[in-house]
């Protein structure tokens, strides 16, 4: 087949150019203009984007940070490439994935601030980091370093690779109100040995909602020869993620998380030189040591998830990434400064706003968290999700950019109410 008949079967089939990221973008589903965004007052446009979404009204989702409900165009543009993709069959994977898919990476690596062949897509953080737990170089005495206060799924693949190494994991725990940046940087620092070989940090703690000064911790870690590995599972299109300003070694997030990708997407950031150190998960054919394809083998993959990536990825360029930080911040300080210093209420979030954005946990004196969980659901309808940690007990509470103020003053006030009959 030549080239023009390729591309007219392919345009048959409801590919082709249909599959290219500039129309990916939709634009005119993207109603509002440049000219609205900026002309709109902060309560018009942000009902705008409420409008957006198709929610339950039901209730009030606080619970954004397990997944992010897609916007309905996000979701439309996924159900669309599922039709498309099913009806254009092996055909589409055959002749077309592989150059969408080069697209999509490079679009990837210029939202985060990397080469092409740094990053790769996977299926969600923690397929992220469990290749660079699992795949690190290890041998038996060697040290890593993790926070009691990092996601569990991670805490229990290092606990696997020490049965499987025998290396030794150093937990520390993270200050919560630190005086300045150093304070953190030093309690990782003097968990540090000669034979110390990876750090693990969150880039945004995900129970607490803390901001870590990732460059800081890095630097440091790196003046010990120490690899650093980020889990940015709620940094990416939350606050800014640029691998030149993190300059760590690995970074791992999920697209559906808050870039409201579909559900099952994610990515890894491999720093070139470090690439040809880890072992993959899954094998691929051989290729050079320090060719990231060689990590990202997973098989036939569910490829309408990947192709809606752009749509988020539009979706995200339009609201604008400093936009979206300083809603989702305002969000949260809108509830917390209602609380902090109230009677019976601990707030397991620090208090400098730099050090937090849209996520923050509270507890109530004398309750636990499940049962203040049900009863936010129960008598007020608030969703939320109880976390029983050794040093976080309390509920997370997770706006997104739906979310309006009136709803978190709800929170605040059945907060109070809860409270006060302690
Ligand atoms: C800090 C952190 N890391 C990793 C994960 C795992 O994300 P996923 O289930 O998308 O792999 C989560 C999920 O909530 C998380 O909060």
């Amino acid at each position: 087949m030549n080239k023009r008949n390729f591309i007219k079967k392919l345009m048959l089939l409801g590919l082709g150019t249909s599959c290219t990221p500039s129309s990916f973008a939709m634009p005119n589903k993207l109603s509002t203009s440049m000219k609205d965004f900026f002309s709109a007052d902060d309560a018009s446009f942000w009902a705008s984007v409420r409008k957006k979404y198709d929610l339950d009204p039901s209730y009030i989702n606080l619970e954004n940070g397990y997944y992010c409900v897609m916007p309905k165009e996000i979701a439309e543009a996924q159900h669309q490439y599922i039709l498309t993709g099913n009806r254009a069959g092996a055909f589409y994977m055959r002749h077309q994935f592989q150059s969408d898919q080069t697209k999509l990476i490079e679009r990837l690596s210029k939202q985060i601030d990397c080469r092409t062949d740094e990053l790769m897509i996977s299926r969600n953080t923690t397929e992220s980091l469990d290749l660079v737990i699992s795949g690190f170089p290890w041998q038996k005495g060697d040290e890593a370093i993790m926070a009691q206060e990092d996601y569990g799924a991670m805490l229990n693949q290092f606990r696997l690779v020490s049965e499987r190494y025998g290396v030794v994991n150093k937990i520390i725990t993270v200050p919560l109100n630190p005086a300045t940046d150093e304070e953190i940087v030093a309690v990782y620092e003097a968990a540090i040995s000669a034979k110390t070989k990876l750090l693990m940090l969150s880039h945004i703690i995900n129970i607490t909602g803390q901001i870590l000064p990732v460059k800081k911790i890095t630097t440091m870690a790196h003046r010990y020869g120490v690899a650093v590995l980020v889990d940015g599972a709620h940094s990416f299109a939350h606050i800014p993620t640029s691998m030149q300003d993190l300059g760590c070694d690995f970074y791992g997030t999920s697209l559906h998380k808050w870039l409201s990708a579909p559900l099952g997407s994610g990515l890894l950031y491999v720093r070139k030189s470090t690439i040809a150190n880890l072992w993959p998960l899954m094998a691929e054919d051989p290729l050079a040591k320090d060719d990231i394809r060689r990590l990202s083998h997973t098989g036939t993959r569910p490829v309408h998830s990947m192709q809606a990536i752009h749509t988020a990825l539009d979706f995200y360029a339009w609201i604008q990434p400093n936009r979206k930080e300083n809603r989702l911040r305002a969000l949260q300080n809108r509830w917390t400064n209602q609380l902090r210093g109230q009677k019976n209420i601990l707030l397991n979030t620090p208090e400098a706003p730099h050090r937090s954005c849209a996520i923050a946990n509270v507890g109530i004196q004398g309750l636990s968290p499940a049962r203040l969980a049900e009863m936010l659901f129960k008598q007020y309808n608030i969703f939320t999700v109880a976390i029983n940690r050794p040093t976080v007990k309390g509920c997370r509470i997770t706006p997104n950019i739906y979310t309006t103020m009136q709803e978190v003053d709800q929170l605040a006030d059945a907060l109070l109410e809860i409270a006060q009959k302690q």
